[in-house]
């Protein structure tokens, strides 16, 4: 770890807030420890809606406040978005990703492409010998998350997972406050979803993230047992709304209600956990209260935001991950979120799954991951 305190006590992203605390509205003040870090030169494979919404703009922010990082190059097909990255961004861009990681020397590649190439790019980045951060879902199956995390293994290369809300300030203060007993060993976790829209698999491309979420705040999940409806009629999915039972390895219980039917207006999601007289609640990847006794007052976290706002890059997440993946590649750090995080987070979605298809509770881990896939894609009737 070098001098800069990431994601300490404070409720922000702390280089910047520490820019404001000294008095640098814009956060934009030379940043003498953090530029004389080594540069990180990044590739993207795959510049459609989530790198030019998330990633590009959170590597410009980082850029602002000294961080020594760049995308210098992408891959993408479309050369709609080729002409709109490259006037916005710049960056050396091409059409074959196999090609970029031939002739660019990079530190590390984002995999932002489609799920269902997720495996191919990750493997030509692991055979590249090059460090790879991949966006949530981390593969198409279970037995292909297992599969390419063994690979990173093998390679001994640093394979990190994108799920975002670990790097969102108020969840990493709840973590923080159930590490330090906050709420006592915690009896319950509740959790919501909206998604709000029923055209993609509802579990896996939504409520995958508050099944990380789950992982990250409660640890192991040992049994699921789930039930869902299909409310609109069409779509490719069988269910559109869901509710899943958990057991987790510590003893406690969790419920998770999610929907692609309900409007995904805010409030659209929401984390309850409840320990020894105290409580902890989530929202909206926002507002933190900590309800801790029954005498004090609860006490509430929101961001205080200065009248230069912080947009997504940060209470996204998305900051927080590109700076811990550079980190991690100059060896400074620890990846947040593991390779096998996400794989464990696709194993929880194909319990969930196919606790749906059987009507039954299904026990974890999954002993025969393929076995598992084949009867999920056949419920899914996914080819
Ligand atoms: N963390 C989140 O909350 C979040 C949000 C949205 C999307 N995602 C994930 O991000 C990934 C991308 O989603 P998106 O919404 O940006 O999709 P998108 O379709 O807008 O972008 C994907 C891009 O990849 C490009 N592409 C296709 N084949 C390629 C190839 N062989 N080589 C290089 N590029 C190729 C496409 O042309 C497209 O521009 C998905 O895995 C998705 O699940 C995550």
């Amino acid at each position: 770890m070098n001098g800069l305190q990431r994601f300490d006590d404070t409720y922000g992203h702390t280089p910047i807030r520490k820019a404001f605390e000294e008095g640098d509205v814009y956060g934009v003040a030379y940043d003498s420890t953090r530029a004389a870090l080594k540069p990180i030169r990044l590739g993207v494979i795959g510049a459609g809606g989530v790198a030019q919404s998330k990633y590009f703009p959170a590597v410009a922010r980082l850029r602002m406040i000294w961080e020594p990082v760049e995308i210098s190059a992408f891959a993408e097909p479309r050369t709609e978005h080729v002409d709109k990255v490259q006037a916005i961004y710049g960056g050396q861009a091409y059409a074959d990703y196999r090609e970029m990681l031939r002739a660019e020397p990079l530190d590390g590649v984002m995999v932002l492409s489609p799920d269902g190439l997720h495996r191919e790019h990750v493997l030509a980045c692991i055979e590249a010998g090059l460090p790879v951060l991949v966006e949530k879902h981390i593969a198409r199956s279970l037995a292909d998350a297992v599969q390419i995390c063994e690979a990173a293994d093998a390679a001994k290369l640093l394979m990190m997972t994108v799920a975002n809300k670990r790097y969102s300030p108020p969840y990493r203060r709840a973590r923080t406050l159930l590490d330090r007993g906050a709420v006592g060993a915690p009896a319950l976790m509740t959790g919501k979803f909206n998604l709000g829209y029923n055209y993609v698999d509802l579990l896996e491309a939504g409520t995958i993230h508050l099944f990380d979420l789950t992982l990250y705040l409660m640890g192991a999940v040992t049994r699921v047992n789930a039930a869902g409806m299909k409310r609109k009629p069409g779509g490719d999915y069988p269910i559109d709304n869901a509710v899943v039972m958990l057991e987790f390895a510590s003893g406690a219980v969790g419920s998770l209600t999610t929907s692609a039917t309900a409007l995904s207006l805010k409030p659209w999601e929401r984390v309850e956990i409840y320990g020894e007289h105290a409580w902890l609640s989530v929202e909206d990847q926002y507002a933190l209260t900590l309800y801790g006794g029954e005498v004090e007052g609860a006490q509430s976290w929101r961001p205080v935001v200065p009248n230069t706002q912080l947009f997504d890059e940060e209470f996204g997440g998305y900051m927080g991950i590109v700076e811990n993946f550079c980190q991690c590649i100059r060896g400074e750090e620890t990846p947040l979120v593991t390779g096998w995080d996400g794989c464990r987070a696709y194993e929880l979605l194909t319990a969930v799954h196919l606790s749906l298809a059987r009507r039954t509770p299904v026990d974890l881990p999954l002993p025969d991951p393929a076995a598992a896939d084949a009867e999920v894609y056949a419920w899914l009737k996914r080819s």
